[in-house]
């Protein structure tokens, strides 16, 4: 297991074309979630969930996907339908996690939308400190209700992220990253 702090630092997504498998073992994927579901959550709400696709799962999945897609793309090549259809089929496994936030007597939604942010984010350190590499992402269809319904999404509840879990191909190059000077401030009063 790398350091953590490492980890932290040189943490990068890599593409879910460049995620293959072996993916996560079930033991591998209760850590995942375990992890996922320890973050901070005021009022104990537990305004998240998470949804598990691997295997030919994630192609029947893919159909709900096309079928969206046909619907808005009535001519769309077979190419077209078929990227479509292996969305959720390019990494070995697929973790969505779904935001349950909504109005509370006492907790912000805003809070409850982050505590879901910080359930992905939790996700995809997990992959990375299990020695897989992770990338969280949304796409098109985490905003189309037909696909949703497929997934069995309520009306209240909305896609955070499809993390995509997988074996990096090959180690990833950095990206730019922005200067500390430039977002972040020391507080002094005036
Ligand atoms: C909520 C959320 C949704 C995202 N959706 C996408 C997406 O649909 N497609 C994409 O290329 N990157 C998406 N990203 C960005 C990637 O997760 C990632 O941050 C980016 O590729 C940079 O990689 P890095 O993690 O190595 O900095 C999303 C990020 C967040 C936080």
């Amino acid at each position: 297991m790398q350091d953590a702090l490492q980890l932290l630092k040189t943490r990068r997504s890599i593409k879910p074309v460049e995620l293959g498998g072996p993916g996560p073992t079930a033991a591998e994927i209760e850590t995942l979630l375990t992890v996922a579901s320890r973050v901070p959550d005021h009022g104990k709400l537990v305004p998240w969930r998470f949804i598990i696709f691997e295997g030919e799962a994630r192609l029947a999945a893919g159909e709900a996907i096309v079928a969206a897609f046909r619907s808005k793309y009535p001519d769309a090549k077979p190419e077209h339908v078929e990227a479509e259809r292996n969305r959720l089929a390019r990494a070995p496994l697929v973790i969505a996690v779904v935001s349950r936030a909504g109005p509370h007597v006492k907790i912000p939604e805003w809070e409850q939308v982050l505590s879901a942010g910080a359930a992905a984010m939790s996700l995809v350190l997990a992959a990375h400190a299990l020695g897989y590499a992770a990338s969280w992402i949304t796409e098109w269809y985490a905003y189309d209700r037909s696909v949703l319904d497929a997934l069995g999404l309520a009306p209240n509840e909305r896609i955070a992220g499809f993390v995509h879990v997988g074996r990096p191909s090959a180690p990833p190059e950095d990206r730019p990253r922005p200067p500390l000077s430039e977002i972040a401030t020391r507080f002094s009063s005036r």
